[in-house]
């Protein structure tokens, strides 16, 4: 199946977690006025929807149903994106550890992968599509004409977590999330289904030796030469 990307801007975004992904990308969509797609979301939500049915992690077959039937939507509540688990608003649900490890669990699950390849192509802007997650580049979206690979170490991007997490109250421990970080990392990095790897064709950025705003304004240069904005 063909991508949207032939005849439609899309800009992809990948990195591991804690990269900055998905603050970059809501950075880059607000300028263009473009739409984004949050890949890592469809499949925390996969992982949501296992572990309140009850489905074994290790059950392929069912897990890979959860995905072709997923009930889910993403409705803009003015200030970002409300999602929504068979009518269930679940949006800061799954943005907790647990999830994103349930995610990444189900996300090395080739019929999971493929139930969300064409839902995840399916998303589209009046103007263009900034996608962020781990195989934008290289599987989904594979003609994009700008791709961008974020990084920066486990300890930066754990930091990073760590800060989020206080300023939700919550408490956490930076050894440990730097141990999730890396075991997460691993799982992604050597899965035999589109492992989490830089696109040929992709330009890399450590985040942890520029602002926000230096990466920016990199990505944005790059975009107004290739669209000619
Ligand atoms: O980006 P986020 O942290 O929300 O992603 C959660 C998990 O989903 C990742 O650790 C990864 O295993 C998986 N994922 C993926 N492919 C994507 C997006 C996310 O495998 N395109």
């Amino acid at each position: 199946m063909k991508s949207k990307s032939e005849n439609f801007p899309v800009i992809t975004i990948d990195g591991p977690a804690g990269s900055g992904k998905g603050t970059i990308t809501e950075r880059i969509a607000s300028n263009l006025g473009w739409e984004i797609l949050d890949s890592g979301a469809l499949y925390r939500l996969v992982g949501l929807a296992a572990i309140r049915e009850g489905v074994d992690f290790n059950d392929e077959i069912r897990l890979a149903r959860i995905a072709e039937t997923l009930d889910v939507s993403f409705v803009p509540n003015g200030d970002g994106v409300d999602v929504f688990l068979k009518g269930d608003n679940v949006s800061d649900l799954i943005r907790n550890e647990e999830c994103g490890s349930c995610a990444s669990k189900v996300a090395a699950i080739n019929g999971v992968r493929n139930a969300l390849l064409a839902r995840q192509r399916k998303f589209s802007g009046p103007d263009g599509l900034v996608a962020d997650g781990r195989d934008m580049g290289t599987v989904i979206f594979p003609e994009a004409k700008v791709k961008v690979y974020l990084t920066a170490s486990a300890k930066i991007r754990a930091e990073r977590r760590l800060n989020q997490l206080k300023n939700q109250g919550v408490n956490a421990n930076l050894a440990s999330l730097i141990e999730d970080i890396e075991e997460r990392d691993k799982r992604d990095t050597t899965r035999k289904v589109a492992p989490l790897i830089p696109a040929a064709d992709a330009i890399i950025i450590d985040t942890g030796k520029s602002s926000i705003d230096e990466v920016v304004s990199q990505i944005m240069k790059l975009v107004e030469k290739v669209y000619k904005y």
